[in-house]
């Protein structure tokens, strides 16, 4: 007999607004992710500015709403200027983060165009690494002051009259990682962000300041990082940033599966940081946390990938990891505890978009084809709508090295209060077998059911490529059934589903 779990759903469970901005990703100027990944001149299908349309048409569909630029690691190194004006003469610059040649022929104006055809808010990166106070303020003004001053009059003198009037800024990109060019203590990075979020603000009060979190919830810092740089900065800044990365290590499928859980206490713990300077320092704001930085990634291979010595190439094939069934489910669940903490999570990136830990690739000049990730992003960006709802969970368990017991159902839900549509998204992370799943709104009425899609395949392991994309996809769940108020639904082992009541 299949092991049996129940979700119940409830309008008053309400958690928070679902954000478009949870369906943010990132853009860095890192391997080919600008230069023949968005950016791709001699591409049929590119525009007047070198975007290609096909890779604009595939960030529409998968939902895009914010994304984060330029970096990254490569934003510590980055000089702003060499991006603009004439593209003939913009220096050649080494991009010392990726070991490799960055040739400036895509800078902070293309990418505003880009994002205008894209339908994109951008999230702008200022180097505080090799830079500080005053360059953040140069491209401040570059990009946000109307005219009559230097930069202003830059901006316009290069075809752009109006300003962009960005309203997201990163300062810095994860200054706690010793890897990061210009890496600093907590000490000094706190001064130097709360200087920096000073002197913006007296340039645009109204900015949204994202402060850089913790690299990731293993480094030795973590906890106290968050607190050093909250205590100095809490009134400047609205968000703290959080990152994490998976993989699935030493052939341990059911830890991995289970990410989430790690996901959730790394939410828990930045928020409890944010709330324990809060209350030290007797704010009364809320600092929620901005995820820019999640995804599946197999870093152990990087290392391997980057060039070295005197070799600089320009947009070299790397990070180009290639997404299997498993790793989809687990960014799928990713999304789930994203949504979750809506009340905290105000903003999150998939890192990356294209080519790089992405989930649209390209060939150079030819194809563009789905990752395995793209399908549950797209799915989730699209029917989560409205309210997020806490759901009631029970659900049989199962052991996992990392993470001990753990819950082989996970299950978020959303519902508009405009149109009454509701959708689950629910991942059966058991390796072992399917779950029959029960779920019963008895607040919410007469349901019909819209719609059952699955993510999920005998071979876990599947892998999209440019010559097949499609093999595996979201298909209709021909279990799904209502009846008596209450739907049922098999959920395959390793499988991803959204489901649609009205
Ligand atoms: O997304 C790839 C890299 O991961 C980013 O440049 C850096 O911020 C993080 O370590």
């Amino acid at each position: 007999m299949a092991a049996t779990a129940s979700i119940t759903l409830d309008p008053a469970f309400v958690v928070g607004p679902v954000r478009r901005r949870t369906f943010g990703s990132f853009v860095e100027h890192l391997g080919r992710c600008v230069y023949t990944g968005i950016h791709d001149p001699e591409h049929p299908t590119a525009d007047a500015d070198g975007f290609r349309q096909d890779v604009i048409d595939l960030v529409k569909e998968l939902g895009v709403g914010t994304v984060r630029y330029p970096g990254g690691n490569f934003v510590s190194g980055y000089r702003w200027e060499d991006g603009v004006g004439p593209v003939e003469e913009r220096p050649r610059r080494l991009d010392l983060a990726w070991h490799s040649t960055d040739p400036n022929t895509v800078g902070v104006d293309e990418f505003m165009r880009w994002c205008e055809k894209a339908g994109i808010e951008p999230m702008m990166a200022v180097n505080l690494g090799t830079r500080g106070v005053q360059e953040a303020l140069d491209i401040l003004e570059y990009t946000n002051v109307v005219t009559g001053t230097h930069f202003a009059d830059l901006r316009r003198e290069n075809g752009r009259e109006e300003p962009y009037r960005i309203g997201m800024w990163c300062l810095g990109n994860e200054m706690d990682g010793p890897w990061q060019i210009g890496h600093k203590t907590a000490e000094e990075y706190a001064r130097l962000a709360n200087e920096t979020a000073n002197a913006m603000r007296m340039v645009d009060p109204d900015l949204e300041l994202v402060v850089c979190g913790s690299s990731n919830s293993s480094m030795p810092t973590f906890g106290s990082w968050e607190a050093t740089v909250l205590a100095e900065t809490y009134e400047n800044v609205d968000l703290i940033s959080a990152h994490a990365y998976y993989q699935e290590k030493d052939g341990d499928l059911a830890s991995f599966l289970a990410s989430a859980v790690d996901m959730d206490h790394f939410i828990s713990s930045v928020a409890a940081a944010a709330d324990y300077v809060r209350a030290a320092g007797k704010h009364s704001k809320h600092i929620n946390i901005s995820f820019d930085e999640w995804n599946v990634w197999y870093q152990d291979r990087v290392a391997t990938d980057l060039a070295k010595g005197d070799e600089w190439p320009v947009a070299p094939r790397i990070l180009e990891d290639k997404y299997n069934v498993a790793d989809a489910v687990v960014v799928g669940s990713l999304l789930i505890s994203l949504l979750r903490h809506t009340d905290r999570v105000h903003s999150a990136s998939l890192a990356q978009l294209v080519n790089v830990i992405a989930p649209i690739m390209t060939e150079p000049g030819g194809r563009v084809w789905k990752q395995t990730t793209f399908h549950p992003f797209s799915l989730t960006a699209k029917h989560a709508q409205g309210e997020v709802l806490q759901v009631a969970l029970d659900s049989p368990t199962h052991a996992t090295a990392k993470f001990g017991e753990v819950t082989s159902l996970d299950a978020v839900a959303t519902r508009d209060p405009e149109t009454g549509a509701v959708s689950v998204f629910a991942v059966n992370r058991s390796t072992e077998g399917p779950l029959e799943l029960t779920v019963s709104a008895p607040a919410l009425g007469e349901l019909g059911l819209v719609e059952a899609l699955t993510y999920t395949s005998d071979d876990h392991t599947w892998a999209a490529t440019a010559d097949d994309d499609s093999s595996v996809l979201p298909v209709a769940n021909e279990t799904a059934a209502l009846a008596e108020g209450e739907l049922t639904v098999t959920l395959p082992p390793i499988s991803w589903s959204v489901l649609r009541l009205a």
